[in-house]
């Protein structure tokens, strides 16, 4: 019999890292069955870097200093992940913007996590954005990467409850929390190969 395939990961970061470690510790326990093929972070000494290190995952600082523009550097992204043979790329705090050709190398197979039900406070600072919005429930989705930013089809959401008393740091945590839930299981999701899109809605095939 033909052994199983394994979905191979490709994580973008910038900073923290704390959703590429809720993967990593995922695929560690057994809980995602995927392989991180590489890390890959657009900033030298982000936190997530060393928590590649520290597990044994590949990782790589890809200096956009080092490219002419936006779009060279994308397409040095598209070549590595390409590389590492990345079955789908996992945006994760990743702080640029893909450029077109990114998304169309990688159609449908681009996710990203953000802060917000979307697809109210799109873009920078939801959770700022949520408070002085004044709502009373807000939370974080993972969702598919289109051209649009923050503007593709739903996979998962988790809402958390907005207190008078919050601030950012406090509705930010809270948040993260579920972050730190929803991103391994919508990739195990895919990784099981239980979504399909009709239009722009994401449909889950329950076993
Ligand atoms: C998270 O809040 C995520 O939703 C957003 O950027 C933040 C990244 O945090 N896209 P971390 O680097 O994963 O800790």
């Amino acid at each position: 019999m033909a052994e199983e395939k394994i979905l191979r990961l490709g994580v973008l970061v910038s900073g923290r890292g704390s959703n590429l470690q809720a993967i990593i510790d995922s695929v560690e326990s057994g809980g995602l069955r995927a392989k991180i093929a590489v890390a890959v972070s657009n900033k030298a000494g982000a936190p997530a870097l060393e928590r590649c290190r520290k597990h044994g995952v590949e990782s790589v600082f890809l200096d956009p200093k080092a490219y002419p523009d936006k779009g060279r550097y994308d397409r040095a992204l598209i070549d590595l992940l390409n590389a590492k043979s990345a079955d789908l790329v996992c945006l994760a705090g990743y702080m640029r913007v893909l450029g077109k050709e990114f998304i169309q190398a990688f159609r449908g197979r681009v996710v990203n996590i953000h802060p917000s039900l979307l697809p109210a406070f799109p873009g920078l600072d939801a959770q700022r954005q949520a408070l002085e919005h004044g709502v009373r429930i807000s939370g974080c989705t993972v969702h598919f990467v289109e051209e649009e930013v923050d503007g593709g089809p739903i996979i998962l959401q988790s809402a958390v409850p907005v207190y008078p008393a919050d601030d950012v740091e406090t509705l930010s945590q809270r948040i993260l929390e579920q972050e730190h839930r929803v991103y391994p299981e919508a990739i195990r999701l895919i990784a099981e190969d239980r979504l399909t899109l009709s239009g722009r809605k994401v449909i889950i095939r329950n076993d």
